[in-house]
């Protein structure tokens, strides 16, 4: 008796689970899209019923009308400009009302400044805005090889908020699973960053922080040569869903399934992507990490570290961030480091002088370094 009415609350109690883990599953029918060769089987699934949802979410702003590039500069009229000194005022005062409408539009130009005197350096998201600016010219200007010439603004990761909606933590050593119960080794335990896999759930750290090899299969016998370890192969496939899953395609939009590893009869997509794994992770080193002592406690990671980025920051589900349109063209001061800027013929051509930044890996050529026989 006790028994049978064990199992059926037992049964009772599963019923809305059920209801949950069928919630995830998409409703048919889908759309399929060749994506290579006929044979290759690189097909791309597509919902069409969220595609106008994907439009809506992806809008992009009015660009702020054209301000003249003459006059005064900004140096000359303000106090405290580090980044933004060559721009006239016109152009200077157009791009703060576009930022704060990127950033903080409910908060207003008070998000930054200290209203009493907007020199004042004393708010730590001024701060950290200063270095925004710098990291989004160096995005536009030295990993074109990634973001090709429609760049990135504010907008593109912000979307209207202070904080973006897609970043990431290093997770605290408890949280990873050492307990009682035994280690867990930071999977088996459904998380959003790897599509709620048993996956590792923190590809991040080791891939778009540190530079560990990006490595699942040996290709040859001997066991010298298994340079991947089991763990580097979960995290592997970690980082793929991750991916996958932030530009909202499946792995045959970089893969050719024939095999996973070379490089040639794939498409693209994957060297763009080679390029942004790199781009990801030396934004993160060369202007995340540095701002770790500027941002407050409350904004910080269990442990002490900063927010930091990864694909989803700036795709948020779509295959090229915004569906591919550029904001940056109509803000071209966001498209040059400021050293080029100052010395540019005009805004928007960067002369041949461009300064080698040092946040770049643009000479890297995926197929002469990873190529594995
Ligand atoms: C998201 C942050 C942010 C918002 C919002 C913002 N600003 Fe700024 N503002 C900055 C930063 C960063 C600088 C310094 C730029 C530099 O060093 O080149 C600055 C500098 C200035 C300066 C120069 C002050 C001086 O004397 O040095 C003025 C004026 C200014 N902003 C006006 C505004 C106005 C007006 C608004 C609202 C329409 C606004 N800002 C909104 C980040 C912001
Ligand atoms: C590649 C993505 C990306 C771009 C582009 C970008 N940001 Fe950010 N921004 C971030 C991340 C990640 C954080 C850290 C989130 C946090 O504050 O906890 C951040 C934080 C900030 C903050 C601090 C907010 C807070 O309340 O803690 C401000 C202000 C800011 N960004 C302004 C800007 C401005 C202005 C621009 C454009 C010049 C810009 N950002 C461009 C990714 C980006
Ligand atoms: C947006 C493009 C993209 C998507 C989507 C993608 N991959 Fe990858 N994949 C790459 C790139 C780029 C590399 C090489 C990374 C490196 O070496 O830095 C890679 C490497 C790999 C490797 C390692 C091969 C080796 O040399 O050991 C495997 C396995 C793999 N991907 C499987 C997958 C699977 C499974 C999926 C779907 C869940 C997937 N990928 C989705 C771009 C992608
Ligand atoms: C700073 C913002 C930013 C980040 C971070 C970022 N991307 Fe991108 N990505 C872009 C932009 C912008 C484009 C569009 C470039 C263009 O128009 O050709 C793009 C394009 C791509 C494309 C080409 C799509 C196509 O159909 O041609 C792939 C693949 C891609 N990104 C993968 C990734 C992966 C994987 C990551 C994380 C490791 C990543 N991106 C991180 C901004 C970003």
């Amino acid at each position: 008796m006790i028994r049978r009415l064990a199992t059926q609350t037992l049964r009772w109690s599963l019923l809305p689970l059920l209801g949950l883990s069928l919630a995830a599953c998409e409703r048919p029918p889908m759309e399929s899209v060749q994506h290579g060769y006929r044979g290759t089987g690189m097909v791309q699934v597509y919902n069409p019923r969220v595609l106008d949802d994907v439009v809506e979410a992806n809008r992009v702003p009015e660009p702020q009308p054209a301000a003249p590039a003459d006059g005064p500069k900004a140096k000359d009229i303000y106090q405290n400009v580090q980044v933004l000194g060559d721009l006239s005022i016109g152009e200077f005062t157009r791009l703060m009302v576009s930022m704060t409408a990127w950033v903080s539009p409910d908060q207003g130009c008070n998000y930054c400044h200290n209203p009493a005197n907007f020199a004042d350096d004393s708010l730590y998201t001024k701060i950290v805005s200063r270095k925004m600016v710098q990291m989004t010219q160096t995005i536009n200007s030295q990993w074109k090889n990634h973001v090709s010439t429609t760049g990135v603004t504010c907008f593109t990761c912000h979307r209207g908020q202070p904080v973006p909606e897609h970043i990431w933590f290093t997770p605290a050593q408890q949280a990873m699973g050492a307990d009682f119960i035994g280690n867990k080794a930071g999977q088996n335990t459904p998380a959003a960053s790897v599509k709620l896999a048993s996956l590792p759930y923190d590809p991040f750290t080791p891939y778009l922080l540190k530079d560990e090899p990006i490595r699942v299969n040996a290709t040859r016998a001997l066991p010298t040569d298994h340079v991947a370890s089991i763990a580097s192969t979960e995290k592997t496939y970690a980082l793929m869903t991750h991916m996958s899953g932030a530009l909202g395609v499946n792995c045959t939009y970089c893969h050719n399934t024939q095999s996973f590893s070379t490089w040639e009869g794939g498409p693209p997509q994957r060297v763009t992507a080679y390029h942004g794994i790199r781009m990801a992770r030396t934004l993160n080193q060369a202007f995340m990490e540095p701002l770790t002592d500027v941002f407050p406690t409350e904004r910080k990671g269990e442990l002490g570290d900063v927010a930091k980025l990864n694909c989803a920051t700036c795709h948020q589900g779509a295959y090229k961030p915004l569906l591919g349109q550029s904001m940056l063209k109509d803000y071209p001061e966001l498209a040059v480091l400021r050293d080029a800027f100052a010395r540019a013929p005009a805004p928007g051509t960067p002369s041949a002088e461009t300064p080698a930044a040092t946040a770049t890996e643009a000479s890297v050529q995926p197929a002469a370094t990873e190529t594995r026989q």
